[in-house]
């Protein structure tokens, strides 16, 4: 499986049952807007982690991949080989497409007829450029069974996407143990530590499963996206919002994206838990902090799961005196969970409502955007476009 990590890098996990010799990671890169593809390989011995006896784990980082049109990898030792996968990298005229998908935890079978219709989208000669998963890969990120059953399997029995269309991965509560600490037994997604330090890409990464530094940024066509983790509020991640939203790269992107998890405006949720267990304020900060910031620069859209449905609000930004533009907020937590089906608050702000499952393809091209939502049977449940 591979990851976005950063703008300029790809994170490779993969796993053998027993323990393999001389394992390593190779890859190549064409560089074909520029002169003659390059052939020259480079090898990465990955980091090993033994997570039980049937399960070893193994990591690494390709990059930096400069102006490469394209990245071909595969894992390889004395006596096996993985299968060479390639990801393609648009350059900002060209179409990128992103598949947008979220909460599929502990929904396979729904799961499995989303991954259908996602396949049916793109049809056979064609393939997401990128996955946007907003989060809630598994139910429970210890269990490892969960991975197999919730995201693996389903992954690599529709279509195999995750080996060339590099995750941009936003972790959700259920990605993070409840413990919240940096032991936290998340044995997959822990790849995001560090990132931000880019000129240590090359050190390892991750100790013990410290993953508490999911937010960054990348890009997706022409777009700027965001990643904030919802569950981890932080000075850190209030100074590095601050900076990002704040960066001549963000400003100066045809599109501004942030991709969060929770959303700052729920409307359906457990009645009991949201009003009894205090689930009501979960991610009061992402509406009373963040959201101003994101009106304030001039945020054009946030991408949130969470709330296992689909809605979506465009309305006025208002983020200053002279601002007129709009922002809006789309809510795609609907790719295999237990759907969200009774209503516990109204915002009076959302323009469209669909309780049932869903993904999204997000298309960017230059100064254009393109969202289309799509249910389980392939219908259109919602579409708009910003053209810049
Ligand atoms: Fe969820």
């Amino acid at each position: 499986m591979v990851f976005e990590h950063g703008h300029q890098h790809y994170y490779v996990v993969w796993e053998t049952s027993c323990p393999a010799k001389a394992f390593l990671l190779e890859w190549w890169a064409d560089y074909a807007r520029e002169s003659e593809p390059s052939m020259a390989r480079h090898y990465i011995e990955p980091q090993l982690k033994r997570i039980d006896d049937t399960h070893h784990r193994y990591t690494a980082i390709i990059g930096p991949v400069g102006n490469a049109s394209q990245i071909h990898y595969r894992a390889t030792s004395y006596s096996m080989s993985t299968k060479h996968y390639s990801i393609s990298r648009r350059s900002e005229a060209e179409l990128t497409q992103v598949l947008v998908i979220s909460d599929n935890q502990n929904g396979p079978t729904e799961f499995r007829n989303i991954l259908s219709s996602i396949r049916r989208h793109y049809g056979s000669h064609s393939t997401p450029d990128l996955i946007l998963h907003v989060g809630d890969s598994v139910q429970n990120v210890r269990k490892l069974n969960d991975w197999q059953k919730q995201f693996f399997s389903p992954l690599e029995d529709g279509g195999g996407y995750h080996h060339s269309s590099p995750l941009v991965f936003v972790p959700g509560n259920h990605d993070h143990d409840k413990a919240r600490t940096s032991r936290n037994g998340n044995v997959y997604a822990d790849m995001y530590h560090g990132i931000d330090a880019t000129e240590d890409l090359g050190k390892p990464l991750v100790a013990n499963g410290t993953y508490h530094r999911f937010y960054h940024t990348t890009s997706l066509g022409s777009a700027r996206c965001i990643v904030l983790d919802a569950e981890c509020p932080s000075a850190e991640q209030s100074e590095f919002l601050q900076r990002e939203l704040q960066s001549e790269a963000f400003q100066a992107a045809h599109f501004r994206i942030v991709a969060i998890h929770i959303p700052p405006y729920i409307e359906f949720w457990d009645p009991y838990t949201w009003n009894h267990k205090n689930e009501k304020r979960w991610g009061e900060h992402i509406r009373l902090e963040y959201d101003a910031l994101f009106r304030k620069y001039r945020v054009d859209v946030v991408i949130s799961g969470h709330q296992h449905n689909y809605m979506r609000a465009t309305v006025p930004r208002k983020g200053s005196a002279t601002d007129t533009g709009s922002i809006t907020y789309a809510i795609v937590g609907g790719a295999g969970g237990t759907l969200d089906l009774v209503r516990v608050e109204n915002w009076h702000m959302y323009n469209v409502t669909y309780l049932d499952h869903h993904f999204v393809s997000l298309e960017i091209k230059n100064n254009q955007l393109r969202w289309l939502a799509k249910n389980t049977a392939g219908s259109i449940i919602d579409q708009f476009s910003i053209a810049r």
